[in-house]
């Protein structure tokens, strides 16, 4: 199926359909979640998504009439089931019921949505949600086989407790999930058939058992970065430091405390990454020794002698055949000069700086990107935005980068 021709600044239009199933409430969330990220939302609705759901809730959230019917004498020539697959990016249909998943596999069409499903001239995703022994059952998997062979993008089930009380494969992803996944589907995939590790969040240097040094590092970014390279269509490695953030369901993701753990987890991917994006702040020091009981505290003052750690981005980037690495410089004061600076010792083609007290924590960030033709700043904006801007600038700076350093070998 092809893809309809817009340009990437225009708003992209998305027919959500909803077919019979509990998950049904969630689709009210997701199309608020796209709504509210610039997505034009139409939905269209199967008699059984309307008995879990009322329409006139996806309508009052959409603000545009919710489809339903066939024969639908309001659409003046009848034929909304080409019309409203012709002016759309994409259709979605979420919940899939085992049912429907069914009736495109096989290519039915007798109703609204499964004849739109049939005649559209766009690319199709589905959320499955059913039953643990319905997404089990030989019939579906056989369906679904067919699905990919299609070229329609499968988004989960999940694992859980179910709403018949069974706990299995077959739970609708989060709307939050499936908003990331449809934002994921428009991005251009410059990153296919790459490798990207990303080092993310702060470390953690034990002084005993239960104290203990870190830096401020909320990981949003470097989550963000994770999340930028998968929609580019990297395969995604993240080593994060300890942090309140949920999993990315993209990548695979290293959990590590100290800046050795995170050094030594390196060292181990380094070596197939394409590019690497360090984006940790990794604790400069560490307490030479840590106590491994909880030390007992008196009125005395305490000396903690502390050892520097190693810089884990100067030895993935003096590597013999190293990524592309891209730093990231988090200062108080005299951002460019010492950002700069930074990207020159530490060889790097590229680093994203910005202003510490400005970024640690916040949802939106200004960053200034240096490489050796200079500086490109990046007004405010998501984390997320941020993330793609920087793996785009990566992506363009990439074959350059790599020719010259296959000349050096
Ligand atoms: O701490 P500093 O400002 O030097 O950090 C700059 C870059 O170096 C960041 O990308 C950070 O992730 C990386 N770094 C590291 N290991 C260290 C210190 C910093 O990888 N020990």
């Amino acid at each position: 199926m092809g893809t309809t021709d817009r340009s990437t600044s225009e708003a992209k239009r998305v027919l959500l359909g909803l077919t019979g199933g509990v998950a049904a409430y969630k689709a009210a969330e997701l199309a608020r979640l796209l709504i509210s990220s610039g997505v034009e939302v139409q939905v269209v609705m199967t008699t059984s998504a309307s008995r879990f759901i009322g329409t006139a809730t996806l309508q009052a959230l959409t603000g545009r009439p919710v489809f339903t019917e066939l024969w639908d004498a309001s659409v003046a020539n009848n034929m909304a089931h080409i019309d409203l697959s012709r002016n759309v990016d994409v259709i979605f249909i979420a919940p899939a019921s085992a049912d429907f998943i069914a009736k495109v596999a096989h290519g039915l069409a007798d109703d609204l949505l499964s004849t739109l499903c049939l005649a559209r001239a766009c690319p199709l995703l589905i959320a499955p949600a059913m039953n643990r022994q319905m997404w089990e059952n030989p019939a579906t998997q056989r369906n679904l086989d067919a699905l990919h062979r299609d070229g329609v993008t499968v988004l989960g089930p999940a694992k859980g407790v179910q709403a018949c009380g069974e706990t299995g494969l077959g739970r609708m992803l989060e709307a939050h999930e499936l908003a990331e996944a449809v934002h994921a589907f428009f991005q251009p995939k410059p990153l296919q058939d790459k490798r990207v590790l990303i080092t993310a969040g702060p470390t953690f240097e034990a002084i005993d058992a239960v104290r203990g040094i870190t830096n401020s590092s909320s990981g949003k970014m470097g989550y963000a970065a994770a999340r930028a390279a998968a929609e580019a269509g990297a395969d995604v490695v993240l080593i994060s430091g300890p942090v309140c953030l949920e999993a990315p369901r993209i990548a695979r993701l290293i959990k590590v405390t100290s800046a050795q753990d995170m050094l030594a987890a390196v060292k181990s991917e380094a070596p197939y990454a394409d590019f690497f994006i360090s984006v940790a702040a990794v604790a400069d020091y560490r307490p030479k020794s840590a106590s491994e009981h909880k030390t007992k505290k008196n009125d005395r003052n305490i000396m903690l002698e502390l050892v520097p750690n190693p810089d884990i981005l100067e030895y993935v980037a003096n590597l013999p055949a190293p990524p592309f690495c891209i730093g990231f410089a988090a200062e108080t004061q005299d951002l460019e000069e010492n950002a700069e600076a930074k990207r020159r010792r530490k060889k790097l083609p590229l680093l994203a700086a910005n202003l510490a007290q400005e970024a640690i924590g916040a949802e939106e960030v200004a960053l200034t990107l240096f490489d050796d033709s200079g500086r490109h700043p990046l007004p405010k904006s998501s984390k997320i935005e941020q993330a793609r801007h920087l793996i785009a600038h990566a992506v363009s700076l990439y074959d350059k980068w790599r020719n010259f350093n296959s000349c050096k070998k």
